[in-house]
């Protein structure tokens, strides 16, 4: 058996799965399942500082090899969140990655500021694929400069003691370009990736599939181009932790992200389908790791990239 022990910047954790936030909630329906104190950490849906209803329905559909969703940032703002859903993690000894999210740059703060102190928060992750409302609606991890000034505030906010991750988003040209901004900005690491702008039409009604019209692409078929967004950043930035997903199903799957360069994985999509697939993903990839001689998890990040010159 590997030693499964990994590192995201500061933070350490006893094994690399963790689940993908808006696909596990605050942990509580997994843990019908399974002891969610098993896993790395449990990401959360992201949080924005009021309650929000989320997008009009429907708001799933299926496409070959994944999903779409226009779910919107649904939640209960982060007091109920605080007094609810952090509690209940901690109480279960779960390692909690809260997800934040909003519109401007001061909110982002304001929720860093909510998360200071809480000991039950082992990291926040910055969802930045979300409207910025000051500048038309663009996505701020489409914008480098967008993207470096909530990190940036966000990093200044938030606990010293508590390490921020950028999530970011893959609709981009080059996608190297907000990881360094973001690193620049004091990014602790980086999450890869979020889901991909996609839309279906309903042939029968010939209108849009979801209520919002467009949706967010995951699961499998989004895993090349995930997997190609972790080896790009990794060569650009072999010093900066990543926290890999993108149509992660099995064992192996999560080996290609770590090998490409992923300290640490997180189930999203796979987990609909099947709710055990995080613990069932962890044992797979321990043996897979096994099976390779690898003895450690830590020897095998980024072990796709030696000898990389002759490869291109
Ligand atoms: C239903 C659904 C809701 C999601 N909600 C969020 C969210 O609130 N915040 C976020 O950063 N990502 C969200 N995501 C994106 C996932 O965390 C993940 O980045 C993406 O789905 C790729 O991983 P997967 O293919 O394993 O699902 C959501 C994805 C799905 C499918």
């Amino acid at each position: 058996m590997a030693d499964l022990t990994t590192t995201l910047g500061p933070l350490t954790l006893p094994n690399p799965v963790l689940t993908a936030s808006g696909c596990a909630a605050a942990g509580r329906e997994l843990h019908q399942f399974f002891d969610v104190a098993r896993l790395g950490a449990v990401v959360t849906k992201s949080i924005m500082t009021r309650p929000r209803s989320g997008r009009a329905t429907p708001r799933m559909a299926e496409t070959p090899s994944g999903m779409l969703n226009s779910i919107g940032l649904q939640g209960p703002g982060i007091d109920s969140f605080l007094e609810h859903d952090l509690a209940w993690l901690a109480e279960h000894g779960a390692r909690t990655v809260v997800s934040i999210a909003g519109g401007h740059t001061d909110e982002y703060v304001e929720l860093a500021r909510r998360l200071r102190g809480h000991p039950a928060v082992s990291m926040i992750e910055v969802n930045i694929s979300c409207p910025n409302v000051e500048s038309r609606g663009q996505v701020f991890a489409c914008d480098a400069i967008a993207s470096s000034r909530v990190i940036g505030a966000v990093r200044r906010a938030a606990d010293p003691g508590q390490p921020v991750f950028a999530k970011l988003s893959p609709d981009v040209t080059d996608i190297t370009l907000i990881a360094r901004a973001c690193a620049d900005a004091g990014a602790d690491g980086l999450s890869l990736i979020n889901t991909l702008l996609g839309m279906a039409i309903d042939t029968d009604t010939m209108r849009p599939v979801l209520g919002g019209v467009t949706g967010g692409l995951s699961g499998p078929a989004i895993r090349p181009v995930a997997v190609r967004c972790v080896w790009q950043v990794r060569q650009a930035l072999p010093h900066l932790p990543i926290l890999g997903m993108g149509g992660i199903r099995s064992g192996l799957d999560a080996l290609q992200f770590i090998l490409a360069g992923a300290s640490a994985v997180s189930v999203g999509t796979a987990v609909f389908g099947d709710p055990l697939a995080p613990v069932r993903v962890l044992a797979e990839l321990d043996a897979e790791l096994d099976a390779r001689g690898f003895g450690s998890l830590a020897d095998a990040v980024g072990f796709a990239h030696r000898d990389v010159a002759a490869l291109v």
